[in-house]
């Protein structure tokens, strides 16, 4: 499938939009924060391990490994405003002297290598060039290191209401079939060791999403809060087409970790 126009720019003004944390909270992958301390367990992070969160969002994942596992992070992200936010969350919990929070993209990062390990949550799936992003991410890594990817599965094709670039930008449109992921990874340099589906979490985030928009519509109608451009009829039939889609197992979610060759 070909990248709509500016995807990337897109994504990066819908992810530090007002809109996004009403229907998601702080946490913008199926799972929060649970799962991503369960996928800090299996890359066997601890105090000394240093850690780069790519696409890290309003940082909030960086941020409770850093507490979790007493790890340092790097969180770097596209959207300045969600950095900006990052940071004053990471001085907030008291945790700026080990997260730092940077704006870049993934596709062209130039950070210094030698992290322990690498995550990339609910993201690598909107990147338009794939294969730039999992290279970057190998540079990162030391040898021995790992990667840790969290993100949506695509088993076959999807209804028309999940194309498109607002479907881009939720992570469904260029979803890859697990093995398209570990093709990525597996050619940047990393040898995939662990395959977890978590279809569940999947589930259970689409059924929340549904019920804040029923309530943000609500909101809206009684005015009580101003969602300026807000389109309710075609978010709630992606919302509807995509719990379809995970009940169907045409849309899944899954953790690969590897280590770098
Ligand atoms: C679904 S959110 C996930 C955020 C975070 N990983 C989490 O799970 O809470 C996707 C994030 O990817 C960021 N993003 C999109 N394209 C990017 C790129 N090329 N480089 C860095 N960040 C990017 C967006 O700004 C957004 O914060």
């Amino acid at each position: 499938m070909e990248a709509p126009q500016d995807v990337r720019g897109c994504c990066a003004a819908v992810y530090a939009s007002d809109w996004v944390r009403l229907l998601l909270g702080d946490s913008f992958h199926p799972g929060g924060t649970r799962l991503t301390e369960h996928l800090g367990r299996l890359l066997g992070l601890d105090a000394r391990s240093r850690v780069l969160d790519v696409a890290t969002g309003r940082g909030t994942s960086a941020l409770h490994l850093a507490r979790t596992f007493g790890c340092e992070v790097l969180g770097i992200d596209l959207a300045a405003t969600s950095v900006e936010a990052a940071r004053e969350a990471a001085r907030t919990a008291g945790l700026d002297g080990r997260v730092r929070f940077e704006v870049g993209d993934a596709e062209t990062l130039e950070v210094d290598g030698g992290f322990d390990a690498a995550i990339c949550e609910c993201a690598f799936c909107t990147f338009p060039d794939k294969a730039a992003a999992a290279a970057a991410m190998a540079r990162a890594v030391r040898p021995g290191g790992r990667i840790g990817l969290g993100d949506l599965v695509r088993n076959g094709p999807l209804p028309v209401e999940l194309e498109g670039l607002l479907a881009w930008v939720a992570c469904v449109a260029d979803a890859l079939p697990l093995e398209g992921y570990r093709c990525h990874l597996e050619e940047a340099g990393f040898s995939v060791e662990t395959v977890e589906d978590h279809r569940a979490v999947l589930a259970e985030m689409v059924g929340d999403i549904r019920t804040r928009l029923t309530a943000a519509e609500l909101m809206a109608r009684l005015r009580r809060v101003a969602l300026p451009g807000a389109d309710f009829a075609r978010a709630r039939a992606m919302a509807r087409a995509a719990m379809d889609a995970v009940r169907e197992g045409t849309l899944s979610y899954a953790l690969l970790i590897g280590s770098r060759r």
